[in-house]
């Protein structure tokens, strides 16, 4: 079977409901999805919005089967979602604030996040992959890993960045190491997860 891997274009708004479906599918428990469908909306419209943020999909049969949201400049685009969507966050995620009073508090965590993400040398984060659930396992991941890693010119940007977790997580890890990420650090954030950073360099050894 077909499958085609493609930037979008900012323009291509109407693929954001089902990059948000297939997000509510891949992450069913985590924070993000807890927010709601109209949050992820949100977000996943910014990315492609923002001049320097995007998203890879894969597609097959003209459904999409998995994405990676990307951003060249991950403070600026944290920046940019204070300063032009704050409100609609707010508005988006107020219900599921009243039914756990504690996610307001992590989510204004989540949106201070600018100043942990900036780093000495210019880099691209790798904000979220994933693959449809049924799809798993045919190398689509790995696909759209290969994508972004061909079009980002390294002359410009020192590695790739991610985050994820390093617990109860082992497949996750596999896949990135398998994709020639390396692990930078691991670090616990205020609400206890522990997480690994991985960074890709061309040329790195894994
Ligand atoms: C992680 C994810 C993107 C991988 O996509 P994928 O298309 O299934 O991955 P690939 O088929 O390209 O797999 C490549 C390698 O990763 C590892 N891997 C991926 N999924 C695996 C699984 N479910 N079990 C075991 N190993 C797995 C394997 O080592 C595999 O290599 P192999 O084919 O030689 O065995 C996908 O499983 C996913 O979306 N998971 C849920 C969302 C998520 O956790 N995203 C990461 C957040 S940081």
């Amino acid at each position: 079977m077909m499958v085609h891997i493609r930037e979008l274009e900012h323009s291509e708004a109407n693929y954001v409901e089902s990059i948000s479906e297939l997000h509510k599918r891949a992450f069913p428990d985590f924070f993000l999805t807890k927010l709601g469908v109209s949050f992820l909306r949100t977000l996943y419209r910014c990315y492609l919005e923002n001049e320097d943020s995007g998203i890879i999909i894969a597609e097959e049969k003209g459904k999409i089967v998995g994405f990676i949201a990307y951003s060249y400049d991950y403070p600026n685009f944290y920046k940019s979602l204070i300063k032009e969507h704050l409100l609609e966050f707010a508005l988006c995620s107020l219900k599921a604030a009243v039914i756990h009073p504690s996610f307001t508090k992590r989510i204004l965590r989540a949106f201070k996040k600018s100043e942990s993400v900036i780093k000495e040398e210019p880099y691209v984060e790798l904000a979220s992959i994933c693959v449809d659930p049924r799809a798993e396992g045919k190398g689509y991941g790995s696909m759209l890993i290969n994508y972004i890693k061909a079009k980002v010119n390294f002359n410009k940007y020192a590695y790739i960045n991610l985050e994820t977790d390093a617990e109860n997580n082992k497949n996750v890890n596999i896949f990135y190491i398998k994709n020639g990420f390396q692990i930078e650090r691991t670090f616990t954030t205020a609400e206890g997860r522990k997480m690994n950073e991985y960074r890709y360099l061309p040329g790195g050894s894994c």
